[in-house]
């Protein structure tokens, strides 16, 4: 496809009223991408760059979603119908080439497009429309067909019980030649039972000029459409379910593909394990033979190799380089870089953390802002004192080699030199040099005899 001879229009100017939600439809979540983002990569994938959307109900919010993506909004003040909606898209300075989707169907792929627009070129079509047939049609417009060519698309609540009938149905989709909307769009009427402009009789007018109309049956997902809260779950989970076969297809061992989620935007390497209940979100990129216990969620991170994340871990906008294991239960915020052959136990959070190979915190610490060195011991109930009165961050530098007892507190900012030892039970506010003891702890009292029998 000549991406440079097509223009995209997404139809998004209507407000969802059956989602009964404040956000616009088109804004609402699929598998973690605003379902607008779908018809948009797929144009994006098809090297299309003149990406119209026709923007109404919420149009800032809409916008700001959208424009950042490279996408020209075109405000349609009141919705008066598709064909006017299409209209509002300046169609004096379309392409050659207009392919037209409603911004509510996020199934649909770029092959889906490819497909459909390889058929308008091959049969030399004037306009082409994407159709399926279904079992229930619902209130889908109804493809009319005499001696089997296409004849008209009908409205649900204009169709005679007859044309009721009919289960080929239009999905709203269509590839056009340019010159047909610049001559016919400002043609319709709106003389219909829903007082509307349709997109859809521009089918009549293109056959009564004697251009070629096709219907190109296309794939069920095309023809799913949300209008619902119920709709939009079930988008989600067919978008789950075909990136868990995809991830299967290419190695991944997933032990309960019904109970796994993960977003497209996700790359999972071969021999890894996902276990039920993961959720990979964002882009994320997960090493080969890694082994994700269940219950674990990972977000805009970065696995290496057989690392392993044991359950109910929570892992954020970090790396993890390989062979390392994190948790069960640990918590990894933003720029958290946890070196080689880690371990990081249960109960550990660490943000803004640089952790060197082989470095071990394997009970119930914290630590924030701080640089640990190399083979590093980080005892039980560490904590790193990194905020302040002053309500600003401060730094904790840990060297190579050094040892850290239990129930230390390193007060920030505060350095530590290699191969140190603090005694547990220390609190750290003075910087230790290489190779020192330092401890600090009240002296024990002994009372013999203190118990009385
Ligand atoms: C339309 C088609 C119908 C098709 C169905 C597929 C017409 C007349 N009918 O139905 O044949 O089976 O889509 O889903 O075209 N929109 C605007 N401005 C408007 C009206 C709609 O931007 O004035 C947008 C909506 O936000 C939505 C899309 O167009 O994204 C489709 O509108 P909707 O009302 O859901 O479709 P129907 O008119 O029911
Ligand atoms: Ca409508």
């Amino acid at each position: 496809m000549d991406g440079k001879k097509i223009s995209a229009v997404i139809l998004a100017a209507g407000k969802g009223t059956r989602m009964k939600s404040a956000l616009p439809k088109v804004l609402h979540p699929v598998a973690g991408m605003p379902m607008i983002t779908y018809p948009l990569s797929a144009f994006k994938m098809l090297q299309i760059e003149d990406i119209r959307c026709i923007v109404g109900y919420n149009k800032d919010l809409v916008r700001s979603v959208v424009e950042p993506l490279g996408v020209s909004c075109h405000v349609q003040e009141v919705q008066m119908g598709t064909g006017h909606a299409v209209q509002c898209a300046d169609i004096s300075t379309l392409n050659e080439i207009t392919i037209i989707v409603n911004g509510d169907h996020p199934l649909l792929t770029a092959e889906d497009l490819q497909k459909f627009y390889d058929d308008f070129v091959e049969q030399s079509a004037d306009m082409a429309i994407l159709t399926v047939e279904l079992s229930d049609p619902k209130s889908f417009g109804r493809i009319v067909r005499e001696d089997g060519e296409v004849k008209a698309i009908i409205e649900l609540k204009d169709a005679s019980a007859e044309v009721a009938k009919i289960k080929e149905i239009n999905t709203g989709i269509f590839i056009v030649k340019s010159h047909i909307l610049k001559e016919f769009l400002p043609k319709l009427s709106n003389s219909n039972q829903q007082n509307e402009y349709y997109l859809t009789d521009i089918v009549e007018m293109c056959i009564g000029n004697k251009l070629k109309v096709i219907a190109h049956k296309g794939h069920q997902r095309t023809a799913f459409g949300v209008n619902s809260q119920r709709e939009l779950a079930q988008a989600t989970k067919s978008l789950f379910k075909s990136k868990v076969n995809q991830l299967m297809d290419d190695g991944v061992i997933v032990i309960d593909p019904d109970h796994t989620y993960i977003e497209p935007t996700v790359s999972v390497g071969p021999g890894t394990v996902i276990n039920p209940g993961v959720y990979l979100k964002g882009i994320c990129k997960i090493g080969a033979l890694c082994v994700i216990e269940p219950n674990v969620q990972i977000h805009d991170s970065q696995l290496e190799d057989m690392v392993q994340i044991r359950a109910g871990s929570y892992l954020e906008q970090c790396k993890v380089k390989s062979q390392s294991v994190v948790g069960p239960y640990a918590r990894l915020r933003p720029q958290t870089e946890i070196g080689e052959n880690c371990r990081v136990g249960n109960f550990v959070e660490m943000k803004k953390v640089k952790f060197g190979d082989g470095s071990k915190a394997n009970h119930l610490a914290y630590l924030g802002d701080a640089d640990v060195g190399k083979e590093v011991n980080v005892g039980c109930g560490t904590i790193t004192c990194n905020y302040a009165v002053d309500k600003k961050k401060y730094k904790t530098e840990i060297g190579d080699g050094v040892f850290v007892g239990s129930d230390v507190q390193l007060v920030a900012p505060v350095k530590v030199g290699n191969k140190a030892v603090i005694g547990s039970g220390t609190t750290v506010t003075k910087d230790v040099p290489e190779k020192a003891l330092a401890v600090g702890r009240a002296k024990q009292l002994i009372k013999e005899g203190y118990v009385k029998d």
